[in-house]
């Protein structure tokens, strides 16, 4: 558009005006104290406007839900941005913006109705596009600051079909709070250590140029930056051409038009960044952007992300849709990475790797977050969910082919399939951790009907993400692989550059021409009810069973208190078996039985008489399908016998899914703790890094859960001789690398229950390295540090903090603030809480993970509530508008809670305290599943007791 050379001089004499720091354009209202002011209220509101803003009319505008009128349709956005990150004093960074936005009228209207959020608008022009062009008069506009409302009123009315545009000069802060267009830091750096970045997912791009800020207002996007000749600027799309502002001393950067897209998907950056880049394919560079500090730090994942993005090219059978793909490494985000399309932002400690000095967990980490990113490339970047209520229609995908696309290029890369195995630790950290939250009362449905857009920030939770995809992966089992893939490109190929709902996704997947289940009838039952089903089986007589199905909460007598939300739900389950007799773990989807009605029989000429010892029946082969499994009390005894029989003949997906299963029922009152206890036993034989995994869980949960009780060194013992053996064979077995994964896990919970040598070893290794720096081990480093730390006096202390400072290495870094978390000093903690407080010293992340890891150390539980609920307002504030932080922080904590005056001091804090935040559901769930805790340590003391107790004896003689 030739409207271009008429905005620079404006925005350029702004730009000179902002580089020279004139105070007066750019005050800015922060949110500092607002919430922690005595009698103001729960919203962090912006106070109004400035004098400078023209609001005639402070309407409140009255849309439903806060949802923006739907008459005009967004085109193309050419938006120009300077981020001036060159002031001396980073409180007065702001930036200059002009947003010019091409739109289409779809209903007559005499207004244009927009979002934003603290900008500050100098000048609004809106004009005709089509045949007789020319401008329109602005009666003028409100800035709804409740709603992020701008209205803009004109003196006629928008007719259908015709072409407009609004053009808005505006200005906002650059602030280190990691949403819309921020500033982050490089540590140790005294120049060019800001760079400007953005988070606009959900609902912040709206803070960096107004704009219809709902994923289905999709529009082609224009974007320049403006950045000092030195510094590097980053976008979605390659860069199309440079221009030379001010004699040189800045240059604007115009980025190529991309393809019709969402706002929470734009993206640019600014800073001083090196580059590395690869040929992923003929056509497409893969390259990552870091501090030259980090840069070679991504090599590995440019690496691994370039194969990850031929893997999906050729699994969905779409060409990857930009001309580049960017990975932009920056020190501190709000989350772990953000999937911009063409342009992933990640913290530092999401991507960073190197053999030498990371361990083999943040490896996984980094591919992780690198796999899922790329999979939104496609699973949200072209097609896109209509809105935030399905956001699983994104989430479940991206985390369910996290895994998925290691594997595969993993085995390419070292031509083995034996010794990777990433999709069996699916169940492990994905479906039995979320089994935990979706097993609460306060559970919600994957798919939500948010009431208001206010809640959109609270969908960002576990539940979208992780069931989502555990139900993803049962959809994969119940079609059969090449059904499901064949689904999802028709699903890809129907929305690209568009939008779905969780409808238009199942209709997609039943379109197999072969005659499929009905996938939308048997989704919605998973989809649009909280919670899950568990499976009930007993043999009526040889030959014949009775299936019953029922919702599974951790707490099943909560669903007598609650009569009337407990209406009876009803799953369509694809439920699947094997027995003694073949022992066939293998799955295929012919085998299904579907389970729709509460009382489902089944007769089946070859099942073993179940009553009869040595017969087993074990239901939901492969754990593929999203819920528990209950048995008979004989069934549960022969399998645990079989267990110790001969455990290799049960598929080691399933020997974690018993143990997971087994605690959880007994928790819930389905079945005696003397039973899931009992399983322990064949422990002494296990080997494999997955149902281990499952039973270090448990040990982990029933040691904190007896903490605080006289059983605390009594379970510490018997654990300890459970794993022993494990832990030795592990050490000195050469296999694969769930054999490496294994050791460390082993090794970490061992110096937890006080093994001699974990401890022993600990201090030696801690040793060599405090007196000739030799490293410590990486994968247990962050065990070795928590062994030694717990004695740790306010000097060795000193000598840990100095090496956290001085480390550039996150991983590392992590290892030594896990460590200082383990002190037993009160004066340490002290110390490490005040750390915790220090935001140049410790970004937020690192503080949240900090506090939730004190507050799992029994002796420092209480210190960090107090010290949270003392300081609430302040976390409040530090974390405002960051997605995760705050609820990790309350649900990391109020997990640590097991006794009943803790459940009191919560619910106490509770009543007293109006304004929760983002945490508010963290809050509900919190407390609940302390309550849970508390009652369970009630009931199962005395069964504890007498267990432990034989069982000690007993392997007083085994391990004589
Ligand atoms: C807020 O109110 C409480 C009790 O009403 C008082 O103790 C506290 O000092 C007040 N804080 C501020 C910042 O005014
Ligand atoms: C708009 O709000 C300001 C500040 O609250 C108030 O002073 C002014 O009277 C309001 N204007 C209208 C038209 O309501
Ligand atoms: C803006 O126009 C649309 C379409 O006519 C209408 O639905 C909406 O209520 C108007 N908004 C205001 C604040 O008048
Ligand atoms: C990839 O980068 C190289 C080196 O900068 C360049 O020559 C080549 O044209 C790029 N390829 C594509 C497809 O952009
Ligand atoms: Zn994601």
């Amino acid at each position: 558009m030739e409207k271009k050379t008429v905005v620079l001089p404006t925005l350029f004499v702004v730009m000179f005006l902002a580089v020279i720091g004139s105070s007066v354009l750019f005050y800015y209202f922060g949110l500092s104290n607002a919430v922690c002011h005595n009698g103001t209220s729960s919203s962090t509101q912006v106070p109004s406007t400035e004098a400078a803003i023209l609001i005639e009319n402070n309407r409140t505008v009255p849309y439903h839900h806060g949802r923006l009128p739907r008459h005009l349709k967004p085109v193309l956005y050419k938006i120009e941005v300077f981020p001036n990150i060159y002031l001396k004093n980073p409180d007065q960074f702001s930036f200059v913006g002009k947003m010019w936005l091409q739109f289409q009228c779809l209903e007559q209207g005499n207004n244009i109705t927009l979002n934003v959020d603290q900008l500050k608008i100098a000048d609004i022009e809106v004009g005709r596009l089509n045949t007789s062009q020319g401008l329109i008069q602005v009666l003028n506009f409100a800035v709804d600051t409740e709603w992020q409302f701008l209205t803009i009123f004109i003196n006629q009315d928008f007719l259908p079909g015709n072409n407009y545009y609004v053009e808005i000069n505006y200005n906002g802060p650059l602030k280190s709070d990691y949403t819309g267009l921020y500033v982050s830091t490089i540590p140790h750096r005294t120049r060019n250590q800001h760079v400007a970045a953005t988070q606009f997912s959900p609902t912040d791009a709206r803070k960096a140029f107004p704009c219809f800020d709902e994923p289905d207002r999709k529009a082609r996007f224009e974007i320049t930056i403006i950045r000092r000749a030195d510094m590097v600027s980053l976008s979605n799309m390659p860069k199309d051409s440079e221009r030379r502002l001010m004699s040189g001393a800045f240059v604007a950067d115009a980025y190529q038009t991309s393809p019709v897209m969402s706002t929470y998907l734009v993206a640019f950056a600014v800073g001083d960044l090196s580059s590395l880049s690869i040929e992923a394919t003929s056509v497409l560079n893969f390259t990552s952007w870091a501090s030259i500090e980090n840069i070679d730090k991504t090599r590995a994942m440019v690496e691994f992300g370039a194969n990850v993005l031929k893997f999906y090219e050729g699994h969905f059978e779409i060409p990857f849709p930009l001309p580049k793909q960017d990975m932009l490494v920056v020190p501190e985000t709000a989350v772990g990475a953000m999937e911009n399309w063409g342009l992933i932002i990640f913290k530092e400690d999401r991507i960073c790797y190197d053999d030498r000095y990371y361990s083999e967990f943040a490896w996984m980490d980094a591919m992780t977050t690198v796999a899922h990113e790329l999979a939104h490339q496609w699973f949200g970047n072209l097609a896109t969910p209509n809105w935030w209520g399905n956001l699983f229609l994104k989430e479940a995908f991206a985390t369910y082919f996290e895994l998925v696309a290691m594997q595969n290029v993993l085995v390419a890369a070292v031509n083995s399939s034996d010794y990777y195995n990433f999709p069996d630790y699916f169940t492990i950290n994905t479906m039995h951790p979320i089994f935990e939250t979706d097993g609460l009362m306060t559970s919600h449905p994957v798919h939500m009907s948010l009431s208001d857009s206010t809640e959109i920030k609270q969908v960002f939770d576990s539940i979208s993400y992780l069931k989502g995809a555990s139900l993803i992966r049962m959809m994969e089992f119940f079609l059969g692989p090449s059904h499901f893939l064949n689904g999802l490109k028709l699903y890809l190929q129907r929305y690209e550059y568009s939008n779905a709902d969780h409808d238009g996704f199942f209709a997609s997947m039943e379109s197999d021409p072969k005659g499929s289940p009905n996938v939308g009838e048997i989704m919605r039952t998973w989809v649009l009810q909280p919670n899950y089903p568990v499976v009930h089986v007993t043999q009526i007589r040889p030959g014949y069973l009775r299936i019953t199905q029922s919702r599974f909460l951790n707490d099943l007598t909560k669903t007598n208190t609650t009569n009337s939300t407990n209406e009876k739900l009803r799953w369509t389950i694809p439920f699947t078996y094997t027995t003694d007799v073949e022992a066939n773990f293998t799955v295929s989807n012919s085998k299904i039985i579907w389970l729709e009605r509460e009382e489902t029989f089944i007769i089946d000429k070859g099942l073993p008489d179940l009553t009869r010892d040595g017969h087993w029946l074990i239901g939901n082969v492969q754990q593929k399908g999203y819920y528990r499994v209950n048995y008979g009390p004989d069934i549960w005894g022969h399998i645990a016998q079989y267990l110790i029989y001969d455990h290799s003949r049960i598929h080691k997906l399933n020997r974690a899914q018993i143990i997971n299963d087994a605690f959880s029922l007994s928790k819930a009152k389905l079945m005696p703790l003397e039973t899931a206890l009992s399983l322990f036993e064949y422990l002494l034989f296990e080997d494999d890094y997955v149902p281990w995994s499952a039973a270090i869980s448990e040990l982990k949960t029933i040691a904190r859960l007896v903490h605080a009780t006289p059983l605390d060194s009594k379970f510490k013992i018997f654990a300890n001789n459970v794993i022993k053996y494990a832990l030795v064979n592990s050490a000195n077995s050469q296999g694969t690398f769930s054999n490496k994964l294994l050791y460390a896990k082993l090794f970490a919970i061992g110096c937890k229950f006080l093994n001699p040598s974990c401890v022993t070893n600990s201090r030696a290794w801690y040793g060599a390295f405090r007196e000739r720096v030799i490293p410590l081990p990486l994968n247990i480093r962050p065990a070795i540090l928590c062994t030694v730390m717990k004695r740790a006096n306010v000097s060795e202390w000193e000598f840990i903090v100095g090496r956290y400072n001085a480390s550039l290495n996150t991983d590392e870094r992590q290892a030594y603030l896990y460590g200082m978390t383990c002190a037993e000093d009160p004066a340490v903690q002290d110390r490490l809480i005040r750390l915790t407080q220090d935001s140049s010293t410790m970004k937020g992340p690192e503080a949240v993970r900090a506090l939730t890891d004190l507050a799992a150390n029994p002796t420092a539980i209480d210190k960090v509530w107090n010290h949270l609920t003392t300081n609430w307002c302040h976390f409040l504030e530090r974390f405002a508008g960051s997605l995760f932080q705050l609820s990790r922080l309350v649900s990391g904590v109020t997990a640590e809670f097991t006794t009943h005056e803790q459940v009191a001091d919560l619910k106490n804090f509770l009543a007293r305290t109006s304004n929760l935040g983002t945490a508010r559901r963290a809050f509900e769930q919190g407390l609940e599943a302390a309550r849970d805790n508390a009652r369970w340590v009630e009931a199962h003391y005395e069964t504890l007791n007498t267990w432990l107790y034989t069982m000690l004896a007993k392997h007083e003689l085994v391990f004589a």
